[in-house]
């Protein structure tokens, strides 16, 4: 395996903290901003009155509500009960595309918008908040990822989708976590070496796995970046019969430790299919909403982000992502404000890694249903196109 670290600017949240530079000052700008930015709680009748608005405002709108296990458990339960999906990043965009609706409301973050657009440019695509950013995104300009790759023109370029569409434009191919592996280890057979960005430790989790020759991107995740090992393996000698359930964006060192890892989803069907009545959950708390509901009987602990060198910004909890409120649903379905906009040029550069994604997870017979469940059939792997 070949991992060459690249020198960009390491948006990891303690580094944040003891550096000027303009990149890291902006970023958490950004974090403060989003916190600032949470909505307030409803009050339970104020809130009943919303929801019903909203269903009225989906149906009067020909739209469908598309959103993230990580954002506020009632707008999951909001999406699941008017026919609309909770997902992984990558099921919230397979779910966009094939829909009929005209207009899609997606509650999650800014890049999670924006491919939906790019998916589907003939449809209105709405957010709650449209400053719902992503650490990782953030932390990958365009001008600079994009003199990274000019400076390694033999190598196939591989985003993961969160990132901007202007990133993904730059890109062979776009990939989310459900499918960086598989797709990796593809190229890889091919012979290909590869730009990965901007999630480092995905990057060298997936390099790892598969062997692949990888340049990273020095990109984190704020929330999952602040997971610890020795806290976590104190939690798992006080809970031996708890599983340990890990998102590859985590440090290394946290992913050695776990017995899954994978997306969010991967994540959430480990609960429900492995034989075990306790998970430590490495990943934003939203996901423990749907866990808990498909295993009421079951304990899920969350992983611990505390310990000697916790800077604890996060605290398992995406800001960006808490910023999708039910009244942010309600104001955008009734005034068409949050309106994820894009230029034809660029939704058409972006499109193409992005839907040689979605086919490639065709050719695997990935399907994703409503309910989140992912069937997965490797048979015809062999069969898929090369880039
Ligand atoms: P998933 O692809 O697992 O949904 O991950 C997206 C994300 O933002 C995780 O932090
Ligand atoms: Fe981005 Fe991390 Fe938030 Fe996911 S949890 S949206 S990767 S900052």
């Amino acid at each position: 395996m070949n991992i060459y670290p690249y020198d960009a600017p390491i948006m990891n949240t303690k580094a944040d903290s003891n550096t000027t530079s303009a990149n890291s000052i902006s970023h958490r700008m950004n974090i403060e901003y989003a916190k600032a930015n949470i909505p307030v709680d409803l009050p339970h009748s104020e809130r009943l009155v919303v929801e019903e608005n909203i269903k009225q405002l989906l149906k009067n709108n020909n739209a469908v509500l598309v959103a993230h296990y990580y954002v506020d458990p009632f707008i999951q339960d909001l999406a699941l009960a008017t026919g609309g999906c909770v997902g992984d990043s990558l099921e919230m965009a397979r779910f966009g595309q094939a829909h009929s609706a005209q207009t899609l409301v997606v509650a999650g973050v800014r890049f999670m918008g924006e491919s939906a657009k790019i998916l589907s440019m003939e449809k209105t695509v709405l957010m709650p908040d449209l400053e719902a950013e992503c650490s990782l995104d953030l932390g990958c300009p365009i001008d600079e990822f994009s003199a990274f790759c000019d400076a390694h023109p033999e190598r196939t370029v591989v985003v993961y989708a969160n990132t901007s569409a202007a990133v993904k434009a730059r890109a062979d191919w776009v990939v989310t976590s459900s499918v960086g592996i598989d797709i990796i280890r593809h190229l890889h057979a091919k012979g290909e070496k590869i730009i990965w960005g901007p999630d480092r430790h995905l990057g060298k989790y997936i390099a790892r796995e598969t062997g692949a020759d990888m340049l990273l991107w020095q990109g984190s995740c704020l929330v999952h970046n602040e997971f610890k090992a020795t806290e976590l393996l104190q939690l798992k000698e006080q809970h031996p019969n708890a599983k340990v359930l890990v998102h590859p964006e985590s440090p290394d060192s946290v992913v050695a430790l776990a017995d899954v890892v994978g997306s969010t989803s991967k994540l959430l069907t480990s609960t429900y299919e492995m034989d075990a009545d306790t998970f430590i959950v490495a990943t934003d708390l939203g996901i423990l909403h749907e866990m808990q509901k498909r295993s009421p009987t079951k304990r899920f602990l969350a992983a611990p982000t505390a310990g000697e060198s916790a800077s604890c910004k996060s605290c398992a909890f995406c800001p960006w992502m808490a910023m999708n409120g039910l009244k942010g649903i309600e104001q955008c379905l009734t005034d068409y404000s949050g309106e994820v906009l894009m230029s034809a040029e660029l939704a058409a550069d972006a499109i193409k890694p992005l839907q040689r994604m979605l086919d490639f997870a065709e050719s695997q017979k990935l399907r994703v249903e409503a309910s989140g469940d992912i069937v997965k059939d490797r048979a015809l792997f062999a069969n898929v196109g090369a880039a």
